[in-house]
């Protein structure tokens, strides 16, 4: 007769995933916050948002669609759940995705024609060898200040306690071996059945370790428009079934050109001399996405290309799509650490 699991005694009960509500950054956000504040079905007024390059770093849009986009991870303190379904808000969210999209689509345009399905995987890797983002895991394994290393993983905490949840939205719309392919790399991110190793987990140990508040939604008074585009990103590709092929691509190339930074922010914490708590969640990366890259170049993005051709422009897309993102965002850190500032916003920001 089994005994059921046996959960130790240390082990702490999964936290919630509360976030308070922050301040209003504009007229956008503004909207938002003063409606999730009433019943749902409160009607909520549709905002004017254009779709400008601009956007993609712009604090009150990207807040607003952050906002939307958590009510499917989590609880909005003192919000009603109902508001995660609430047709008005969904016509709100509907407005800035439609302009987020279009920004998208300027600043990475999409290509003309599906590529042949045998060559997507080679195409991601290129995409990646391609790619000159500004040099920030260089400059933290050398030369950042531990105070910058913090900033790092307060800006990285948006994503990185959700580590993989935008990615699994898509599970139930693949099938064959592209499926399989995803659920193997999930199920490594969340800790191949044990929760301690899950990488959410592992990241919010990071947090702790370097004297961080590790509690979900802690810093998101601070984090700016960029940064909160790159979660959307994730979030906009994975909550739609028609942008399926852009978000195996998103993470493919996100496994692809995550293993070599990972080693150097582990190299630059242990220069600031910082410890394994602190290092685990990199020294795991450096490992676990060596493989994942792989996987998720040939068997998912390829098997999905070869499964449905006509998404192999979209996977290039979503791939693209990152690098650009995460191109904006770096290059906000090192201008801002250039000029002996934080990257982060001021505690008391209110507006643009
Ligand atoms: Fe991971
Ligand atoms: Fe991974």
């Amino acid at each position: 007769v089994s005994a059921g699991p046996v959960i130790p005694h240390d082990t702490p009960p999964a936290p919630a995933r509360r976030t308070a509500l922050p301040r209003a950054r504009g007229p956008v956000s503004g909207i938002l916050l003063e409606v999730v504040r009433c019943a749902p079905g409160m009607p909520v007024e549709l905002p004017l948002v254009e779709a400008t390059p601009a956007l993609l770093a712009d604090d009150d849009v990207q807040l607003a669609l952050y906002l939307c986009y958590e009510l499917h991870y989590g609880e909005l303190a003192g919000v009603d759940d109902a508001w995660e379904w609430d047709p008005g808000l969904l016509a709100f969210r509907a407005v800035l995705e439609r302009a987020f999209e279009g920004a998208l689509r300027q600043a990475v345009p999409p290509a003309h024609a599906p590529p042949p399905p045998e060559v997507v995987p080679t195409a991601l890797q290129a995409l990646v060898a391609a790619d000159d983002a500004p040099p920030l895991s260089r400059y933290v394994e050398r030369r950042a200040t531990r105070e910058q290393v913090r900033e790092l993983l307060v800006h990285r905490s948006a994503y990185q306690l959700k580590e993989a949840d935008p990615h699994s939205w898509a599970i139930a719309r693949l099938s064959g071996p592209p499926k399989a392919a995803l659920v193997e790399v999930q199920a490594d991110e969340y800790g191949g059945g044990r929760a301690e190793r899950i990488h959410a987990t592992l990241f919010a140990k990071a947090m702790a370790a370097v004297a961080l508040d590790p509690r979900y939604g802690s810093y998101l008074e601070r984090l700016p428009g960029v940064t909160l585009a790159t979660v959307n990103l994730m979030s906009l590709l994975g909550l739609h079934r028609r942008h399926r092929g852009a978000i195996v691509g998103h993470l493919a190339a996100f496994e692809l050109t995550s293993s070599l930074p990972n080693r150097r922010y582990a190299n630059g914490l242990r220069r600031l001399g910082f410890g394994a708590d602190a290092t685990d969640f990199f020294d795991e990366h450096v490992t676990a996405d060596a493989v994942h890259e792989q996987v998720a170049a040939w068997d998912l993005a390829g098997g999905l290309a070869h499964a449905e051709p006509q998404l192999g422009d979209d996977i290039l897309w979503g791939a693209a799509a990152l690098l650009q993102l995460e191109a904006r965002w770096a290059r906000r850190l090192l201008d801002a650490w250039e000029r002996g500032e934080s990257s982060l916003l001021a505690p008391r920001a209110t507006s643009r």
